[in-house]
């Protein structure tokens, strides 16, 4: 089975609580979402590979590393996926990036796809899968089995807020991939959300409620 690691560094657990503050107003949600993406980001690509290279400082040579090959693909699941993008890219402003675009009905809470665009050369690069929520799983599931047609070297998932049920569901369904959220919370609703979670994040990062 893939990793599955909770990001509970106290920063992140401090940004995370006024993520989930109902009084937080999209300016700062927005901000929160980047600042969490980037923390986490560091520890999702805590096993770049790297590779030696030789530089002259103003003192004299060094045998010192960089990160090796094209690596990264980030691909965010539309919308709220997109709010995360920021923080991670300020990260690795070199990785290409990728787009799923999937909403989940609001009758059945299954996800219905409705576009892809991925990097021509995926299948030489890690993908890193952002969507803040993991609610009952099917979102992250589908956007992995269509980025799995692709062939990516490898593929990690990173939320913010995950459910019990949606970690479940994703571990089972692609082991092969490690897994990378700020919290793991109690349950889902009678509609998919997450209890206590923090509401709808695509809402919540663009205003629309
Ligand atoms: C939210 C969220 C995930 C999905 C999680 O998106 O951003 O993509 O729900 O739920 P699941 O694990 O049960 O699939 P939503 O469908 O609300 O679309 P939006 O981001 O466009 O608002
Ligand atoms: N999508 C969200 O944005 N929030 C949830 O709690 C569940 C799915």
């Amino acid at each position: 089975m893939g990793k599955v690691t909770i990001t509970n560094h106290p920063l992140i657990q401090h940004k995370l609580t006024l993520l989930r503050d109902k009084n937080t107003g999209s300016k700062e949600f927005r901000a929160l979402v980047q600042e969490i993406s980037m923390l986490m980001c560091y520890e999702a690509t805590r096993d770049l590979p790297l590779q030696e290279v030789e530089i002259e400082t103003p003192m004299s040579m060094a045998k010192t590393k960089v990160i090796s090959g094209k690596t990264l693909a980030f691909v965010p699941i539309l919308r709220a996926g997109m709010g995360m993008l920021g923080g991670v890219l300020e990260l690795v402003p070199s990785a290409k990036v990728g787009h799923i675009g999937m909403y989940r009905d609001p009758e059945t809470a299954k996800p219905v796809p409705y576009y892809c665009k991925l990097p021509s050369d995926i299948s030489q690069r890690e993908v890193i899968v952002l969507d803040p929520m993991l609610a009952t799983g099917g979102s992250a599931v589908d956007a992995i089995n269509q980025i799995k047609t692709y062939h990516p070297k490898s593929i990690k998932f990173m939320g913010i807020i995950a459910a019990p049920e949606g970690l479940e569901a994703l571990t089972s369904a692609h082991p092969d991939v490690d897994v990378y959220c700020a919290a793991l919370d109690e349950r889902l609703d009678d509609h998919c959300y997450i209890i206590p979670g923090l509401g709808d994040a695509g809402d919540r990062i663009f205003g629309t409620k």
